[in-house]
Order: C-alpha cells, then structure tokens, then sequence
C-alpha cells in the first residue's frame, strides 16, 4: 500500500514527529511512505470562493500553493495517517488550513449526487498532546470523525498520545498508538 504520512506540528523534529517516525518504521518494506512535512509548505486556508463545487470530476481547487501538491498525493494514497499535535483543544492552524482545503473533495453535498473523490479511503488521525485524552482531545477526535464521515472516508480511528512531554521520553502509550493505527490502516 501507498501510505501518505502528513506531519502537521510547526516543531519539524518534535513529539508529533517522532511517534508519526515510529509508525513509519513500523510499515516496514511492505508498504511505500510519502511523508508530507506541512510546516515545509505554503499552504493557505480555503477562500470560500467555491469554485472547486463547480468541478465534479476533479477537485478543482484554483488556489495555487502548495496544497495542490498535497491533494494530488492524498488523492493517489492507499492510506492517509493525519498527525498533528493538539493546539487549544483542537488543530494547530497549519493543518486545519488544509482541512479545510478538504472542501474541494467533497462534490454536491446536500443534493442527491453527493459524492467525495476520497471515497472509502482509509484515514487515521494522530495526536500528540501534553495533556489528558480526557475533557483535552475530545474535541480534536469528534472534529476529525465529523470531516471523515463528510468525506465519505473509511475513517480507521483517532489514536491520542497523551501526557508527551520531549520527543525523546515518549513512552508505552507511543507504542500503543502506533501498533493500534498500523493494524487498524494497513492490517497487522
Ligand atoms: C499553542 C499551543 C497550544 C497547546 N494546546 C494544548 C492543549 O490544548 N492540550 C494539550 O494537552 N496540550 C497542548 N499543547 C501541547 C502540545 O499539544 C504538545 O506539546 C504536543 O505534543 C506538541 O507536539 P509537537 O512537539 O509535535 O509540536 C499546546 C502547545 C502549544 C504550543
């Protein structure tokens, strides 16, 4: 399988980083990884000019920056593992902009031809977070399985790191999370 890994934290060598590193090896030689490094990318929040709904074939999104890079690899992906650290209870702005960048894949939503052009596409989200699962990561888990039902995906899970602290004292629950994600994606 095409697994495309999408790094979301600003920090290019933080705790998000590190546990995405671990699934990566994790894959093994079976699988190919297409890492996309989001804090390396221009990658600009939506315009709301809803010019991609005119294009139900492709995703016709006209704002020329880098996510078009990204939408083109998450289009041809096996598998999408979304990763991202917990900001205010929810994304940091960096990923959330292309979230909402998403809106292109989604054709004649409320009418009898809603469709997504990311259909039945396995996903995964992952969080690391300084914090609880509890009353913290909540919102972040509902938010993602909302956009992955709208999107018509076939959603693989939220897998949550709570209580990370450096990159280098990730502990069981890093493991746990990685283990969880890869059999739940790409089977065991
Ligand atoms: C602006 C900001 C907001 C944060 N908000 C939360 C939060 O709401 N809950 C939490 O548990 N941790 C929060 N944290 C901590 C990060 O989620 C945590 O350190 C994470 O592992 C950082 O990942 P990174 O090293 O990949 O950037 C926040 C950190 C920053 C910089």
């Amino acid at each position: 399988m095409k697994v495309v890994t999408i790094q979301g934290s600003p920090r290019a060598n933080g705790n998000t980083a590190a546990v995405l590193e671990k699934f990566e090896k994790a894959l093994g030689d079976g699988h190919e990884v297409e890492r996309i490094d989001l804090q390396k990318l221009n990658v600009g929040g939506c315009l709301a000019c809803y010019a991609c709904a005119q294009n139900l074939s492709e995703p016709g999104c006209v704002q020329m920056d880098d996510a078009q890079s990204v939408i083109a690899s998450i289009l041809e992906a096996d598998a999408v593992v979304y990763a991202t650290p917990l900001y205010m209870w929810t994304f940091p702005a960096q990923i959330k902009a292309l979230l909402d960048r998403h809106l292109c894949f989604v054709k004649g939503y409320t009418t009898p031809e809603y469709t997504s052009l990311l259909k039945d596409k396995p996903v995964a989200l992952l969080v690391t977070c300084g914090g609880p699962v509890e009353e913290n990561a909540d919102l972040i888990e509902e938010g993602f399985s909302r956009l992955a039902k709208y999107g018509l995906l076939k959603h693989a899970g939220n897998y949550v790191v709570p209580g990370c602290t450096t990159p280098d004292q990730l502990g069981d629950a890093a493991d746990a999370a990685v283990e969880q994600m890869k059999a739940a994606l790409v089977g065991a």
